[in-house]
């Protein structure tokens, strides 16, 4: 197996390694280990089929189902979620940075997507390492943020993708009422690697608990801007049989919606923590 870093700050490609018909637990020990140090691991060329897609998911840990009434799950398997946009649709799914569930108080610990159809052009997935972000902020940003609890609500998301596609209620209206925020603190501890994390997201995030959007806005849109710094991100070219697979904890991801006229299919799992997992710390 090869590693390659894509980036300085975030993302590996793992090759020399077949999915399909690898059964090696220290290898999947290795890749998780890739992925704490990396945030998100990418590797090619991989033919899977549903039950070894799935096979993969639970290696890192329960597979759950985001019980979104618009999102497509496969026939027989739930937790597998087909995330599908057809070629004479405008809106996808994910084209806002965003931590896949920061709106829940146990988000999930990762994500994986496998690329069954791609446009030939288009189409990629973005990245952000949100450690690394933290540990290069400058030390009055850190100062600020020391304490702070954000809230995250799938309510500002849906206004906010109201105002991008003027169009919210034909992907997301049927959610609108299926969850409330949640809060969380600014600054986490990874329970795994130990490091400072930056835990707001542009989709989630409006504001600071016990403040208003337009007293949190300025500071929250420093932090974004800051998390978005080309250092930070990565990005992502599909090819038909790549998969992704980020750790929530420390990622942001952003799946870049400019390929209309093109179909893009892709096959997501959503890992939970491993039960064993320490709740994340304030700091
Ligand atoms: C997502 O936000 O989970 C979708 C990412 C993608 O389709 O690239």
């Amino acid at each position: 197996m090869k590693v390659q870093k894509v980036t300085g700050y975030v993302g590996a490609t793992i090759s020399e390694v077949d999915l399909a018909t690898c059964d090696d637990a220290d290898t999947y020990r290795y890749i998780y280990r890739v992925l704490l140090e990396n945030a998100v691991v990418f590797f090619r060329d991989q033919e899977l089929s549903i039950e070894r897609y799935l096979e993969f998911g639970r290696r890192f840990g329960e597979l759950i189902r985001n019980n979104s009434p618009v999102i497509r799950t496969m026939a027989d398997h739930p937790e597998l979620e087909i995330i599908r946009k057809e070629a004479d649709a405008i809106s996808n799914i994910g084209d806002e940075w965003h931590t896949d569930q920061s709106h829940r108080p146990d988000p999930c610990m990762g994500t994986i997507l496998y690329a069954v159809e791609v446009p030939s052009h288009g189409g990629d997935t973005l990245f952000a390492n949100t450690a690394a972000a933290y540990d290069s902020l400058p030390d009055d940003l850190k100062q600020a943020v020391r304490g702070l609890r954000a809230v995250h609500s799938p309510e500002y998301l849906l206004r906010q993708t109201a105002e991008r596609t003027g169009d919210p209620d034909k992907l997301f209206g049927s959610t609108r009422a299926t969850s409330r925020p949640t809060t969380h603190p600014v600054v986490r501890v990874h329970p795994e690697t130990g490091r400072k994390v930056l835990y707001v997201n542009p989709a989630y995030t409006e504001n600071f608990e016990g403040q208003t959007p337009e007293q949190s806005q300025p500071l929250l849109q420093r932090l974004f801007s800051h998390v978005q710094r080309p250092e930070h991100y990565c990005r992502f070219r599909w090819r038909k049989g790549s998969l992704a697979f980020w750790d929530n904890r420390q990622a942001w991801h952003y799946a870049v919606n400019d390929y209309h006229g093109s179909a893009r299919e892709m096959r997501r799992l959503i890992v939970r923590a491993p039960a064993h997992e320490p709740l994340a710390q304030a700091v």
